[in-house]
């Protein structure tokens, strides 16, 4: 007999978590749990013009909270959106953020949480050495974080991902209390994804549960959240993107994409190390092109996987679990839900590769690689990648 389960949940890993269909009418109670009385939302221009934004913000309202919404900010984020909403919090005496939409609008609206007390600039609190502990902890504002796509989990993230144009180079923003203190994961919120969205990101967060669960470094926490979300994309992301509109299938890849965000505490690899300077450069879609180099990098890191690819494969439930099985898989899904085969067709050419695989090298997420990532390797991989050459 099967156990019936009720997709909804209080969960204090990893972040305090209100899971659950229709929790976002909990939305004036988190604020308040937070300290909140005037929330300033900041969300993506696309979600500001949805119903769901104007519900959220009068749910606010009506149960008393100033609330604000600020919404300038565009797809890999730019500095200059964090300031402008600095501006916004600083403008409104506002005395929280509601970080309200997918990984850029979540990222902007924790950093701007981390930036409305702080005299240095962003950069100065780059995720390197111990240069978190420049930020001025009693100038932080407090979050809560509401994820509207299933992928980036930046709502249980303790970074934010924001690109600096001076070099063209995506650069990592950290601070433990970056963490938000509170999350809403209403898997209704994603019912209006497109398939397209809803592809790339659920590639998203099987990118970040598959790297983590490759990365080399010891962390059996992070291995064993990593395997059980690759179980629900798996069973759950054909679903999402064929009939969008079934909660369940909404609600396990919602809580695959928190997972996949706890699980690349571990490390991630070559996907992302790769993925960021197209974003950068090309401004690419962050999912679809870990989506595409997929299984490019599995192939590459196939000698240091073996092993891992068939435990994983045996939990999958695949035919004769091998690597192969994996990657089988892999290109299965990708083909099922429309994810292009090469990174052409995202515009990414010859003539790109050298600058790519320069930046790619020293890319934070080069690092927890399991097969060191050099600079002749980066190129023969985004060369296969572009040429659509597997193995
Ligand atoms: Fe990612």
């Amino acid at each position: 007999m099967a156990i019936e389960m009720e997709l909804n949940g209080n969960w204090h890993y990893p972040a305090a978590i209100r899971f659950g269909a229709g929790r976002i009418g909990e939305l004036p109670d988190a604020c308040r749990a937070m300290g909140m009385a005037r929330p300033l939302l900041v969300t993506d221009p696309g979600l500001a013009a949805l119903p769901m934004i104007a519900d959220a913000a009068a749910g606010c309202r009506g149960a008393g909270l100033d609330c604000e919404v600020f919404a300038d900010i565009q797809g890999n984020p730019v500095a200059a959106n964090v300031d402008a909403g600095v501006a916004a919090f600083r403008a409104g005496e506002h005395d929280g953020v509601i970080a309200f939409g997918g990984g850029s609008a979540l990222d902007v609206g924790k950093a701007v949480a981390l930036m409305v007390g702080q005299t240095r600039t962003i950069w100065d609190f780059e995720d390197r050495e111990d240069w978190f502990t420049r930020v001025d902890v009693d100038g932080m504002a407090p979050v809560v974080a509401v994820p509207t796509t299933s992928g980036t989990g930046s709502e249980v993230g303790r970074s934010a991902v924001i690109t600096d144009e001076r070099d063209h180079t995506k650069k990592i923003i950290f601070h433990p209390r970056m963490l938000p203190g509170l999350v809403i994961a209403d898997p209704e919120l994603t019912l209006g994804l497109p398939p397209n969205i809803t592809a790339a990101v659920g590639m998203d967060a099987l990118s970040h549960n598959l790297e983590a669960f490759c990365s080399p470094f010891y962390h059996p926490i992070a291995q064993g959240v990593a395997l059980e979300g690759m179980r629900l994309i798996r069973n759950w992301l054909p679903t999402a993107f064929h009939e969008g509109d079934i909660v369940a299938a909404r609600a396990h890849m919602l809580a695959a994409s928190t997972m996949g965000a706890a699980a690349f505490l571990k490390g991630l690899g070559a996907m992302h190390a790769m993925s960021h300077p197209c974003g950068a450069v090309l401004n690419t879609h962050h999912g679809l092109t870990n989506a595409v180099v997929m299984p490019y990098v599995l192939v590459f890191n196939r000698p240091a996987i073996e092993d891992r690819m068939t435990t994983l494969a045996r939990y999958l439930d695949l035919p004769a679990p091998s690597f192969k099985a994996v990657l089988d898989w892999v290109l299965d899904l990708r083909s099922e839900i429309g994810i292009p085969a090469d990174l052409a067709a995202l515009g990414v050419t010859e003539d790109h590769i050298e600058l790519l695989a320069k930046m790619a090298e020293t890319d934070p997420s080069a690092g927890g690689n399991p097969v060191p990532l050099a600079r002749p390797s980066l190129k023969a991989l985004f060369q296969d990648a572009v040429r659509g050459r597997i193995g």
